[in-house]
Formats: C-alpha cells, sequence, structure tokens
C-alpha cells in the first residue's frame, strides 16, 4: 500500500535510542509517495511506575488499528521481574495472536563470531509464539513452604502447532536451499512432541521438495555452534525457540544485530517487529547502542507489509556498513543510523 500507519513503542533504556535510528532510516528508504504516518506510544517501566498500567484494553484497541508496530525493548531493573514482561510484551503477543515469531540468523561479511573460522550461517528459526510454556497455564501450592509445588503446564494445540509448521514450510519452500528442521525434545516431552512430530510430519507430505530433520533441542545446541551452515529454516516451539535463537544470536554476530518480528500472518491484528536485544539499562542515554538490530527488524516490517525493494535495500546498506566496521573507530548511535540512512538513501 501507498501508505504506513505505525505505532512506535520506544520503551525503556536504549529502546529510545535505537528506534529513533530504525525511524531515521526508515524514512530514508521509502519512496517520496509512500506516506508514513507514526504515533508514539509511552508504555514501559516510566508509564508502570506512574500510573500502575503495563497494557490496558483501551491501548490494545488504539494499537489494533495501525499496520504495524516498531518496539524498542520494555525492562527496568526497577519493575519487579515478570511484571512488564507478562504484563506487556506477553500480553500483546497473545492479544495479537503473533503467532509466528520470526528470528533470522544471518552471518554477514566483516562481523565477527565466536566460532572457528567464518562459517556459512543464513538460517531462519520460526518459533512458535502464542503457546508453549509460555500461556501462564499454572500454580503453586504451599508457597513459600519447603513442600511448595510448582507447575508451569506447557500448552500446545493441534490448530496452534499446524499453523506454525505451515507457516515454517512455506518459508523453507520459498528458499533456495528448501530445507526444514523441527527442534523439540520428543524423546522425553511425549505428548507434545508427539504432536509436534506427527503434525510436522502430516504437513511435510504437502511440501514434497522440502527436506525435512528431526532434532532434539540439546543436540541442536551442539549443532548451531559445530555445524551452523547446516540450518536453513527450523520451527520450534515457544520456549526452545526462545532459548536457541539467543544462542543464533551469539553465533551469527551478536545480539547487536539480531532482528525479529512477532508476526499475524493472517492480518488480522497488526504484527509487531522488535530487536531481540533487551533495554541494556547499563548502557541507556549514552550513545553506545548499536542500532543495527532495530534496524533490520524494520526490514523485516518492511518486507510484511509487501515493501519488498525497501527491506532489500536496508539489508544491503547494513551490510555494507558492517563489512567497513571492522579497524575502525566505534560510532555512536546516531552516527550507525546517520550512515546507513544515507547508503539507503542513495
Ligand atoms: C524474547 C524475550 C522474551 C521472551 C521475554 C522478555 C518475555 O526473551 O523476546 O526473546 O521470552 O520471549
Ligand atoms: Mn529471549
Amino acid at each position: 500500500s501507498r501508505s504506513i500507519d505505525l505505532a512506535v513503542i520506544p520503551g525503556d533504556g536504549i529502546g529510545q535510542e535505537v528506534v529513533a535510528e530504525g525511524l531515521k532510516v526508515l524514512s530514508a528508504a521509502l519512496p517520496q509517495d509512500v506516506k508514513l504516518e507514526t504515533r508514539e506510544y509511552d508504555f514501559g517501566a516510566r508509564r508502570y511506575h506512574a500510573t500502575g498500567e503495563t497494557l490496558t484494553d483501551a491501548d490494545l484497541d488504539s494499537l489494533k488499528r495501525h499496520d504495524a508496530i516498531l518496539l524498542g525493548a520494555i525492562g527496568d531493573p526497577g519493575v519487579p521481574s515478570g511484571v512488564l514482561e507478562r504484563g506487556f510484551l506477553l500480553k500483546l503477543r497473545f492479544a495479537f495472536d503473533h503467532h509466528v515469531n520470526l528470528r533470522p540468523s544471518k552471518l554477514l561479511p566483516g562481523v565477527a563470531t565466536p566460532l572457528a573460522g567464518q562459517p556459512e550461517i543464513d538460517f531462519v528459526v520460526v518459533r512458535e509464539g502464542t503457546e508453549g510454556p509460555y500461556t501462564g497455564n499454572g500454580g503453586t501450592i504451599r508457597k513459600g513452604t519447603q513442600h511448595e509445588v510448582a507447575t508451569e503446564v506447557s500448552v500446545n494445540t493441534a490448530f496452534g502447532v499446524e499453523r506454525v509448521v505451515r507457516d515454517a514450510f512455506a518459508r523453507a519452500q520459498a528458499r533456495p536451499r528448501r530445507k526444514l528442521a523441527l527442534i523439540h525434545k520428543n524423546n522425553v516431552l511425549t505428548f507434545a512432541g508427539h504432536l509436534w512430530t506427527d503434525v510436522f510430519n502430516r504437513v511435510a507430505e504437502e511440501f514434497p521438495e522440502v527436506t525435512t530433520e528431526y532434532m532434539h533441542v540439546d543436540a541442536a545446541t551442539i549443532y548451531l555452534v559445530t555445524q551452523p551452515e547446516r540450518f536453513d529454516v527450523i520451527v520450534t516451539d515457544n520456549l526452545f525457540g526462545d532459548i536457541i535463537t539467543d544462542l543464533a544470536a551469539a553465533v551469527s554476530g551478536g545480539i547487536g544485530v539480531a532482528a525479529s518480528g512477532n508476526i499475524n500472518p493472517d492480518r488480522v491484528f497488526p504484527s509487531m517487529f522488535e530487536p531481540v536485544h533487551g533495554s541494556a539499562p547499563d548502557i541507556a542515554g549514552q550513545g553506545k547502542a548499536d542500532p543495527t538490530a532495530t534496524v533490520l527488524s524494520v526490514a523485516l516490517l518492511l518486507r510484511h507489509l509487501g515493501h519488498d525493494t525497501e527491506a532489500d535495500r536496508i539489508e544491503d546498506a547494513v551490510s555494507a556498513d558492517l563489512a567497513e566496521r571492522a579497524g575502525r573507530p566505534a560510532r555512536s548511535t546516531s552516527e550507525i543510523g546517520d550512515a546507513l540512512a544515507v547508503r539507503v538513501a542513495g
């Protein structure tokens, strides 16, 4: 479409700084005839401290009207652990049915990796985003006693598994290597694991051109380090996906470049794009944060909205910028944003 109506949630800590650069690059990438409208929302720790609110029904109603959401980071040491995670981030992912949590990993030339050599890393993790152990289905009894019993039930529905597995197959089919790995732990988690495996094998029959493999999550952590080039598309549950995408980020350039999309493929609700990193309060406000992960999240956002040319231009600009970084003096957040904006406009 010829206009983008964007909800912008800078959030806490470095979220403010990186989102400003993301928007700078977004504006520079868009052609004159695409109108960009933004509305900023003040969610995060400050609002929570001031009002006690994290995300209200009225907030959701308002967010729902946008084409997409750009999020910086939410989180603050002054807020008890779990309040903003559940009250904001997970609430939004669940409310807007972001069942595809898309996390690409690509080791770009010139980018340092802790792995030996410079392996070819170019895969994308399709992490389920609305089920698994994240649903808050659990409880505790005899709290605080030596007999406390806590449960955290992993919820897996045939509907929820099938839609994310289908999405992953479609993505694998569209990529040159056409490979898809299911990562789970079906030797121990036999109920959920067998549901995932059965659905995966059934859907596979509809995608004969996609080469599939199954891998236990513990083995996958080894291969992500020793043979990351073997992966093309990975599909996995919410918690395994959370863990392996941090590992994936660590081997492919670090969280400074790790982008993600919380996607509602049906487009009933706006999708949300965010860097994988958090609010990094220790370096907030100093212009030290690398906005690259946010800029790459903007590229995912553009691709989701059908602006592939602009998304390509941003990704190319990031590649070129990263390739030239080695040996150069460190730049500030806004210097990196400026350089990227110049490249995408040029
Ligand atoms: C992520 C984060 C979140 C998650 C937390 C903050 C709820 O770690 O986006 O990966 O576990 O999904
Ligand atoms: Mn995480």
